[in-house]
């Protein structure tokens, strides 16, 4: 396999700060990519960047807010400005809240769909142009196992299973362009999105469930590096559960596994 992918390529990562985003960045990086870390927190994106640097890697840290079409479009600016071109655009950054039906409040709503939906678009919209003169460029949306199953929450659902109707839109409509268009949905990843689960019991009754129990975050990059590389050009409007076999499945534990007997 070639071990250098992304030689001399500029990728964006959205919510490069933290969780899977920081992963997909080191795993960018590792493959000679050139990675522009974005994070509504500065200095999360500043220190995945330094990383980056000290193990001699290119990369800048862009603080913004995805949800603002303003800072989005500075942000593109910028990238361009310092690197020349963008080949990747992986929209990662995303934020949950565990809500009932009833108990979603209007804020509650907007700030989910805003973040994991709006962002997508607002960044989608902004880099596109740019790919569309060069003839090539990947998108990779970063989606989840709820917006295939019912298992969160009501605006995180909505926003999610949005990402994959989004994906698909813009498969056809950017497939002239030489643009692919994918996501990759996540299972359960220990991330500090689920930090506060994680301490819960439910943490273990959810990984005996799953086929293959909790993900780590290698476990997305591997989907997110494939789908953002030259060797998937085939592939374009997939969403690509990387879950363990989540969504695959009805398993109730352990017990329900004993075949056989
Ligand atoms: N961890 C999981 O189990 C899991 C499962 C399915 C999907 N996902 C998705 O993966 C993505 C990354 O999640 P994670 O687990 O790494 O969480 P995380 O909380 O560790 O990282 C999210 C990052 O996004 C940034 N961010 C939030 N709002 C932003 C905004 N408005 N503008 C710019 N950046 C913003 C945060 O500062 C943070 O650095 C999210 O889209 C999430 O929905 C995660």
């Amino acid at each position: 396999m070639d071990t250098q992918r992304f030689h001399n390529k500029v990728i964006i990562v959205t919510g490069g700060g933290s969780g899977l985003g920081e992963d997909y960045c080191h795993g960018f990086a590792s493959e000679g990519g050139i990675v522009v870390c974005v994070d509504i927190d500065e200095a999360a994106a500043i220190r995945t960047a330094t990383a980056l640097r000290e193990t001699g890697n290119r990369s800048i840290a862009v603080p913004c807010d995805v949800t603002r079409t303003h800072e989005v479009e500075q942000m593109v600016e910028e990238a361009l400005h310092t690197y020349g071109r963008i080949d990747v655009l992986v929209n990662n950054a995303g934020v949950i809240s565990r809500r009932s039906l009833v108990g979603t409040t209007d804020e509650d709503w907007n700030r989910e769909i805003d973040t994991d939906l709006k962002g997508p678009f607002l960044c989608a919209r902004a880099v596109v142009p740019h790919m569309m003169e060069r003839g090539y460029g990947k998108i990779v949306n970063i989606s989840s196992v709820a917006g295939i199953v019912g298992c969160i929450s009501t605006a995180y659902a909505a926003s999610k299973a949005g990402v994959n109707g989004l994906t698909r839109q813009w498969a056809l409509e950017l497939a002239p362009y030489g643009i692919r268009v994918n996501s990759v949905a996540p299972g359960y990843t220990a991330t500090p999105i689920n930090e506060k689960l994680r301490l819960t019991p439910a943490a273990k009754r959810i990984g005996e469930t799953i086929p293959l129990g909790w993900g780590k975050p290698a476990d997305i990059t591997a989907a997110v590096l494939f789908l953002s590389a030259n060797e998937s050009d085939y592939i374009t409007g997939q969403t690509l559960a990387v879950d363990g076999g989540l969504t695959t499945t009805v398993d109730m534990g352990p017990e329900y596994r004993t075949f056989d007997t």
